[in-house]
């Protein structure tokens, strides 16, 4: 593991193993790219993405925390919470004896954290490096009252194309649509999930494994969650891409994100002392299963 300027004055750690390449920015832990050897990037990070201290880095697994979405309170602050675009440190890298590497990232609390969120806390992720993907976000409470919180682990999958896109283990559930427009409560459908435009969903009540098909690659991307009930599924359309200006024309084609999360009303509430953990490992399927969830 070597720490190296990254682009636009982020730090970035570099991790070479026998596995897998993968690089994150010290800004947000934000992985930013997973390539096991002789793969394409699990991970679609955007050709305009903007690498800037302070702002969102369009791609990777942005770390969404401690508010999934809009500031809940409507105070101005920043959508997804803080945590992204916040200086992270890392606490540890280990080489495991399988040949895997295990990061270990923190943030705590300071002034400006406090200025946004008044609470004491340590977050923790742990990212290990091999050839799967896993992800675990600690939360301990460091304060003397409860505190509530929502997150997600904002995954952004690499495809071929979105049209081959599909989401396995949603079929039939109930969603909560955050298109601006759309009736709020989603009426559940059959089959697996496609995409033809603008798609943006909370399932509250989502099953630990997912499975992506159409991930570059090809296969599936199998994703099993742990301390979350809800999962965001999103891909903004080829309209709204264009005229976003860390995507823009054709790059809806090239992502989706699908995202563990405690969103909506999976709500994560700590005691004092306490921690919730949210983790997502994931790991190719060659060869697709017949028994799909
Ligand atoms: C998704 C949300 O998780 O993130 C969308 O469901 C949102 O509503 C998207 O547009 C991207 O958010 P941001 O803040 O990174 O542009």
């Amino acid at each position: 593991t070597r720490v190296a300027a990254g682009r636009g004055r982020l730090t970035e750690l570099h991790i070479h193993n026998r596995h897998a390449r993968a690089v994150v920015a010290l800004q947000g832990a934000q992985l930013l790219s997973f390539q096991p050897h002789g793969e394409p990037d699990w991970l679609y990070l955007s050709p305009n993405a903007v690498f800037a201290p302070g702002r969102p880095v369009r791609g990777g697994v942005p770390v969404c925390w401690p508010w999934f979405g809009p500031d809940p309170q409507g105070l101005g602050r920043p959508a997804h919470g803080f945590a992204r675009q916040s200086p992270w440190v890392l606490r540890h890298a280990l080489d495991e004896g399988d040949g895997c590497t295990l990061l270990e990232l923190e943030l705590t609390d300071d002034a400006a954290t406090r200025a946004l969120w008044p609470h004491r806390f340590r977050l923790r992720l742990e990212i290990r490096v091999g050839d799967t993907l896993a992800l675990a976000l600690t939360t301990r409470n460091l304060g003397d009252t409860h505190l509530t919180l929502t997150q997600a682990l904002h995954s952004y999958f690499a495809l071929d194309r979105i049209e081959g896109a599909r989401v396995h283990g949603l079929d039939g559930l109930g969603f909560i649509d955050q298109v601006p427009g759309a009736n709020p409560q989603g009426a559940p459908a059959p089959g697996p999930l496609t995409f033809a435009g603008r798609l943006d969903r909370i399932y509250p009540n989502a099953p630990t494994r997912l499975q992506l098909e159409g991930a570059a690659g090809g296969g599936r991307l199998t994703l099993d969650s742990e301390g979350s009930r809800s999962a965001v599924v999103w891909n903004p359309g080829a309209e709204l891409a264009a005229g976003m200006a860390d995507l823009g024309p054709g790059e809806h084609s090239r992502f989706v994100c699908v995202e563990t999360a405690n969103a909506g009303d999976d709500v994560v509430t700590l005691a004092p002392g306490a921690e919730h953990r949210l983790a997502l490992a994931i790991a190719r399927t060659t060869e697709p299963s017949h028994r799909s969830p």
